[in-house]
């Protein structure tokens, strides 16, 4: 997005230049693992909840790779490919072990195999990016008219907003409009069960799975059933805009607006730090840094569709808020800190996607033209 508030890019400018030299060195020095949360030591470590080989599968595998790739549009430099094509390698043995993969097929080769494709034309990347779109287009209930979330019961999760993505590059890149299709259907569901009067989302939708109705809804990984889980309305900010820009249809733009207002709203009740959870208690003040970057990149965008000033600068105040959490020494490999993995635990470390979006949202002020998703 064009950024014309000279003093905002100056300061982006900046924070690039020490982003790039830390992830330079992680470029040069990770090896061989899917970096998730750091040990006490600040060096990054591997998720802990899937057990042994399973672990390839685990949602957020896809988000280093996707850091190599931004970086990679930024400055060109080869190492940052070379880092990513790795990761995107690793990834393969995921597809043969299969029974894990779900609606986050999209996070997963939607950050790895699309950019791969798209800068470095590889075929392979494109086709492992078509059998995770298709894994995913999959997943539609045809009478529910919604993409299933995990393997087990009939819920939709606001989250999946940001893997549709998938499925709107597959259209266009197969000429086959049923991809686009089954992620309007989808996009229109979470519309119509998720998004509540005040503009806030629910995480959690139980759906009766033999027709287009919500029978209910769950906290997930917010801090009550009716609460506003903060990366839950992130997911959904920049879910909905990103429909927008992938399909032009004006319902989706509505409601990432709606759902941005909600957030910011409460987030400058709160200097811009944002909480894990709007609803939660005033102690403890866990914060989720995670959730700032993802509503922060949502906001960008939204100002990009519409020339609204107000959201880009809500991004920004939201982003120097959190500056005081970003660790961009030499001792450590990740640089934003507390972030909450869910209200009930892993709370306040570093997670791999809050990088991501730190960084996403950081290139998209230095005036960086390429979206990932
Ligand atoms: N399931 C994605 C998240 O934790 O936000």
């Amino acid at each position: 997005m064009q950024n014309n508030n000279r003093n905002v890019s100056k300061w982006a400018d900046g924070i690039f230049r020490k982003i790039e030299c830390k992830y330079r060195r992680n470029a040069q020095n990770i090896k061989g693992i899917f970096p998730y949360t750091a040990d006490k030591d600040g060096r990054f470590t591997e998720q802990p909840f899937l057990k042994g080989r399973a672990g390839v599968q685990w949602w957020t595998n896809g988000f280093y790779a996707g850091i190599m790739w931004l970086l990679y549009s930024k400055t060109g430099d080869g190492l940052y490919k070379c880092a990513a094509k790795e990761q995107e390698k690793m990834l393969d043995d995921a597809f043969v072990i299969y029974d894990e993969l779900n609606h986050d097929v999209g996070f997963m080769w939607g950050l790895s195999s699309k950019p791969s494709y798209i800068f470095d034309k590889d075929e392979t990347s494109r086709a492992r990016a078509l059998i995770a779109a298709n894994i995913l287009a999959g997943r539609l209930n045809v009478k529910g008219k919604y993409l299933r979330a995990w393997n087990h019961g009939d819920y939709t999760i606001i989250d999946c907003m940001m893997n549709i993505p998938l499925l709107y590059w597959a259209s266009k890149e197969t000429n086959d409009e049923r991809f686009k299709f089954i992620a309007e259907l989808h996009a229109d569901s979470t519309f119509k069960h998720h998004l509540r009067e005040n503009g806030s989302v629910a995480h959690i939708i139980v759906h009766d799975p033999l027709r287009d109705a919500a029978i209910g809804t769950l906290a997930g990984q917010g801090c009550a059933e009716g609460s506003a889980w903060s990366r839950g309305q992130a997911w959904g900010i920049y879910g909905f805009i990103l429909s927008y820009i992938h399909t032009g249809k004006k319902r989706y733009l509505d409601a990432a607006i709606r759902i941005a207002d909600y957030f910011i709203e409460h987030t400058k009740a709160r200097a811009w730090r944002v909480p894990v959870d709007f609803c939660q208690p005033d102690h403890p003040n866990y914060i989720d840094n995670s959730a700032a970057v993802c509503a922060a990149c949502g906001m960008i965008e939204i100002t990009g569709a519409t020339g609204d000033p107000h959201y880009l600068e809500a991004a920004v105040r939201i982003l120097k808020a959190l500056e005081c959490d970003c660790d961009f020494s030499d001792d450590t490999e990740p640089i934003l800190n507390n972030c909450a993995a869910s209200y009930a635990e892993n709370r306040q470390l570093p997670l791999i996607y809050g990088d991501f979006f730190l960084i996403e949202a950081i290139l998209k002020l230095c005036g960086n033209e390429f979206l990932i998703w």
